[in-house]
C-alpha cells in the first residue's frame, strides 16, 4: 500500500480523474469500479470533463457500481443508481452492454449478487476500484466484522451507515440492508485508491494506514494490496503519527 497527501480536496480529485483517463488512454476496454457518495463527486465529474476534452475514447470501458441500498428504485436520488446515471452513464452515454449496476429491488438478491460476480470475472477483474471510507471504516457496503474472503454480497448495515447515510437523502428513510462487490474482488483489482478528505476522515485513516490488519476495520485491507493506494488530503492525514 502507498501514501500519497494532497494539499486539499480538489488537488487530490484532480490527482484521481488524471490517473483514471490516462488508465483508459492507455488500455481503452478497461473495467472502472467506483464508489458513490461525496468524495468521489468531483472525481467523477472532472474524469467525465478530461475523457471529453482529451477526446479519450471511451466507448469501449466497463463500468461497475460498487453498492447499493437495499430496497431503494434508481429514481431516488439518494441512490448509487441515481449518483451514477447522471454523473456517469449519462455523461459518457455508456451502453447497457458496459456497465452493471446492482439493481436493489430484485427479488433475488443472491442472483444479483451472481450476476455482478459473473460480470466482473467475464471482465478478467476490475482493473482500477476507487472507494471512499466510511466513519467506522466500510469500504462499499463491506461493514466491520465482514470476511475479506467475500464475493458480492447482502448484508445488515451497521448503525453508523444507516445514520451517516441520511445525508444522502431528501428526507429520513429507512435503511436496513447493503448489496455490495465483497474484498474478493478488491484484492484482486489490479490497482486500489482509497480516497479521503476533510478532518472528519482523520481518525479512520489513521486506522486505516496504522492499525492493525483486521475485518475489524475494513478499510485495513488496503495494507495488503500491493497496488493498494491511499489519497488523503492534509486535514484527512492530521493525526497519522509515523512518516510516510
Ligand atoms: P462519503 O462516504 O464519501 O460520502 O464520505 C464514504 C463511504 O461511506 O464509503
Amino acid at each position: 500500500m502507498k501514501l500519497k497527501l494532497f494539499r486539499n480536496y480538489e488537488e487530490l480529485s484532480d490527482f484521481a480523474a488524471r490517473e483514471i483517463a490516462d488508465a483508459i488512454g492507455n488500455k481503452p476496454s478497461l473495467a472502472l469500479c467506483l464508489a458513490s457518495g461525496d468524495t468521489p463527486k468531483l472525481t467523477v465529474e472532472l474524469l467525465v470533463k478530461k475523457l471529453k476534452e482529451d477526446k479519450i475514447d471511451h466507448s469501449k470501458i466497463t463500468f461497475i457500481g460498487l453498492d447499493e441500498w437495499v430496497g431503494l428504485p434508481p429514481t431516488n436520488t439518494g441512490s448509487c443508481h441515481y449518483f451514477f446515471q447522471n454523473k456517469l452513464i449519462g455523461p459518457l452515454q455508456l451502453k447497457p452492454s458496459q456497465y452493471f449496476l446492482f439493481n436493489a429491488l430484485s427479488h433475488d438478491l443472491k442472483k444479483e449478487c451472481e450476476k455482478m460476480d459473473r460480470f466482473i470475472n467475464d471482465k478478467n477483474g476490475i482493473d482500477i476500484m476507487l472507494v471512499g471510507i466510511g466513519m467506522n471504516g466500510h469500504i462499499g457496503f463491506n461493514e466491520p466484522g465482514a470476511s475479506f474472503d467475500n464475493l458480492s454480497h447482502v448484508i445488515e448495515l451497521d448503525e453508523i451507515t444507516k445514520s451517516v447515510g441520511q445525508k444522502y437523502f431528501n428526507e429520513q428513510v429507512e435503511l436496513g440492508k447493503g448489496i455490495t462487490i465483497g474484498f474478493k474482488h478488491l484484492l484482486n483489482a489490479k490497482r486500489v485508491f482509497l480516497m479521503a478528505n476533510g478532518s472528519k476522515k482523520a481518525e479512520v485513516i489513521k486506522k486505516t494506514v496504522e492499525g492493525p490488519v483486521t475485518e475489524n476495520f475494513p478499510a485495513s485491507i488496503m495494507q495488503q494490496h500491493e497496488n493498494g493506494f491511499v489519497f488523503i488530503d492534509e486535514e484527512a492525514a492530521s493525526l497519522l503519527s509515523k512518516p510516510h
